[in-house]
């Protein structure tokens, strides 16, 4: 790992997950015993808009139960499940932070799904040439110095014809406050503006077939969000948890700097040519 990545895994292992999961499940009235994928859904979708704007990407997209699929940057496994429970994809899911993968083993095995998990580097996929139909990368690319590194392994392990949907945070202005939910520190945080992506795909040889700036949907998810929050405090189970005790600096920052038109969710659905 480099140092970057030391910094990076640091940031996301907060140490003893899963018994803070399954305390805050049992907490919010569910049985573990009894655990569902969707009871995951406020602490498993670990981006602006949760499961909904995971649904919104994929849908776009012609999924079934033929279909490999490389989740990359996985997290603790929510957009891989849901891969796995609306589409009946066959999904293998990748992440850089150890803690994060043997999470998603054990919440994919206590929610009764199959999927594989592995431990490994978007920048440096272990995987054979030509290998799935669809990549994901759903707010990873914040973390990845290299996109262009990142665009060309995407594109080494896709099939032709295959489809690679990203939906990140990417830069329109000025670098937010830190901290940030995917970095602590501007040392481990590569907001990419979208003609970066873009550039890094077409060198990659992808076509983009749609692009959506997801702005508008952000600000009206984090206005629902803070009402909720008014009304009845803080939920026992929701993405607070994978943040630590900063949660709401770096959520109040990332919503400053989308509401100040810095940063924003993007939606891209590039075809490998
Ligand atoms: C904000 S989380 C998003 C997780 C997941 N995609 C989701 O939406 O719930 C960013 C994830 O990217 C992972 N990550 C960061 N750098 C990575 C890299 N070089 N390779 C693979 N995963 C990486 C982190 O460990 C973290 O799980």
């Amino acid at each position: 790992m480099t140092d970057t990545e030391d910094r990076i895994t640091a940031h996301y292992g907060v140490g003893n997950l899963y018994d803070r999961i399954m305390n805050a499940l049992r907490a919010s009235g569910v049985d573990p015993a009894a655990l569902m994928p969707d009871h995951l859904k406020p602490v498993d979708e670990f981006h602006i808009g949760g499961a909904e704007a995971t649904v919104a990407l994929l849908d776009q997209l012609k999924i079934d139960p033929g279909t490999h699929v490389l989740d990359i940057g996985c997290g603790i496994g929510g957009t891989t499940r849901l891969l796995v429970s609306r589409y009946g994809a066959d999904v293998t899911g990748i992440d850089l932070t150890p803690e994060y993968v043997r999470i998603a083993e054990r919440l994919t095995d206590a929610a009764g799904l199959k999927a594989s998990f592995i431990e490994g580097s978007a920048l440096d996929l272990p995987f054979d040439d030509e290998s799935f139909d669809l990549a994901t990368l759903i707010h990873v690319g914040m973390n990845l110095p290299d996109k262009a590194r990142l665009f060309r392994e995407a594109g080494r392990v896709l099939k032709h014809g295959g489809t690679f949907a990203v939906y990140d945070v990417m830069r329109f202005g000025a670098h937010p406050v830190f901290p940030l939910p995917w970095a602590s520190e501007p040392e481990v945080s590569f907001l990419g503006e979208p003609e970066e992506y873009l550039a890094a795909a077409e060198a990659a040889h992808f076509q983009l077939r749609a692009r959506r700036d997801r702005r508008e949907v952000a600000k009206d998810f984090f206005a629902r969000m803070q009402a909720r929050m008014a009304e009845e405090g803080p939920p026992a189970l929701g993405l607070p948890i994978l943040m630590g005790d900063a949660a709401p600096a770096k959520v109040a920052n990332m919503i400053e700097a989308v509401n100040a038109g810095d940063i924003a969710p993007v939606e891209m659905i590039f075809d490998k040519r």
